[in-house]
């Protein structure tokens, strides 16, 4: 029999045990695609005794991660402790340092430490992987970095965080507030009791990073993604888009423009004719705009134990046939340093949506705002009328500078008849 690739694997959780449960389900098959057997024989976690419907018997158990690295009968060491410091990263060099390939889904360490992990990969020549970093079960890494290879990308759009699309999917079907919704999706599982790291943008903006320095051979930069969330995404938006023929998605965006790589998480206005706009509930999705290849689509499940160990086991056997790629795709000394564009030099289309009294007056005050900072207005819709209450209004401007449009917000809602801080949703595809 061909040599065993014996596997060290750290983070029992709900992948870790899915990554067990695969190379158990698939052995044949993945030892027929690896050229050989794949196999866990050492596993670390915090809780030995929990209960997690997988047998670990005849698995060394290392009570601390690190001696997964040190372990001679470890090949590979396979990271799912997560965390962009602290004992994930510790494994990680401690492994990279022994000249072991590492696997991981860890997103947050690689957009934070990419650039140090992929040059101690390359001086130790050991292989560091991370598909199941970004979307889960889609592919996308590979599909960027090795599909796309001949091509230059122009831009990489994508729905990369399953929480959000889930929110606002239901926001949007069951006209439901977005308390309501966080609230219903932690009671049933689908979001963290501390749901920040999703619903604030971060863990978009870390996937975001990786397909960006993949995309564009920079080095990863997560420092220069602008992060907005969706806390602040309202019914009545939610409303107005389906009006408008939009839906709301949190979007990860990374494209070339003459002034740098522009990489943005944040709220978007996408319109029904993209297929992002009809992604929904968990599902990520990811399009590319290659030069020869064209538009690309692919969408799929973005968490969860089948999907995520999808990805680890499609490393690892990678890692079993000797395939080996630089981890950003070139090696790190051609990677791009240039600092990514500002959000103030972005140009784009806008929908502003503002609460005013309804009274003689008001649409002049704002359309002189707007024409004042060189803003010129696509559409506008007002619905309701209420001497007493305020009334929305909906503006929906022509591409313009991202600066004008934040000199203009600060105008507006200085105005006496603006009765809300002013609310801004980009249009994209822009
Ligand atoms: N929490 C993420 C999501 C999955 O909701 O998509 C892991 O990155």
């Amino acid at each position: 029999m061909t040599k065993i690739l014996k596997i060290g694997l750290a983070g029992l959780g709900t992948v870790g045990a899915g990554v067990v449960r695969l190379l158990r389900d698939n052995a044949e098959l993945i030892r027929a695609r690896a050229g050989r057997p794949i196999e866990i024989v050492a596993v670390s976690a915090r809780d030995r005794s929990r209960a997690r419907g997988i047998s670990l018997s005849g698995l060394k158990w290392c009570s601390d991660p690190l001696e997964l690295a040190a372990d001679p009968a470890v090949d590979v060491v396979v990271e799912l402790i997560g965390g962009a410091n602290g004992p994930a990263r510790a494994l990680v060099e401690a492994a990279l340092d022994a000249g072991k390939p590492v696997v991981t889904a860890n997103k947050a360490l690689l957009a934070e430490h990419g650039a140090a992990l992929a040059s101690h990969a390359e001086v130790q020549h050991a292989s560091l992987r991370f598909e199941a970093a970004v979307a889960g079960g889609i592919p996308v890494i590979k599909a960027l970095r090795e599909g796309l290879a001949a091509n230059r990308i122009i831009s990489v759009a994508g729905i990369l965080n399953g929480t959000c699309n889930y929110i606002l999917s239901r926001m949007q079907s069951e006209k439901l507030d977005f308390a309501s919704v966080l609230t219903d999706a932690q009671q049933h599982g689908y979001a963290e009791s501390d749901p920040s790291l999703d619903i604030d943008g971060i863990d978009a903006a870390h996937k975001l990073a990786l397909l960006a320095a993949i995309a564009f051979g920079q080095v990863v930069d997560f420092a220069g993604v602008h992060v907005e969330g969706i806390r602040r995404i309202s019914q009545l938006d939610i409303g107005f888009a389906d009006a408008l023929g939009y839906r709301i998605k949190l979007l990860g965006i990374a494209r070339e423009t003459k002034i740098g790589i522009e990489t943005r998480v944040h709220p978007a206005m996408v319109p029904l004719k993209s297929p992002l706009a009809h992604v929904n509930g968990v599902f990520n999705a990811v399009v590319a705009e290659a030069d020869h290849c064209g538009s690309l689509f692919l969408q799929g499940r973005g968490a969860g134990a089948g999907p995520t160990a999808s990805a680890v086991v499609a490393d690892l056997i990678d890692v079993a046939q000797g395939r080996d790629v630089p981890v950003f795709g070139a090696p790190i000394a051609s990677l791009g340093a240039r600092p990514s564009a500002t959000m103030d030099k972005h140009r784009g289309s806008y929908y502003l949506r503002l609460m005013v009294v309804d009274q003689p007056g008001v649409i002049a005050d704002v359309a002189a705002v707007l024409r004042d900072h060189d803003i010129s207005l696509e559409s506008m819709l007002q619905q309701g009328r209420s001497p007493s209450e305020a009334v929305p209004v909906v503006l929906v401007t022509h591409d313009t500078q991202e600066a004008f449009m934040r000199a203009a917000l600060v105008e507006l809602a200085m105005l006496d008849s603006v009765v809300e801080p002013p609310t801004l949703i980009r249009i994209e595809p822009s």
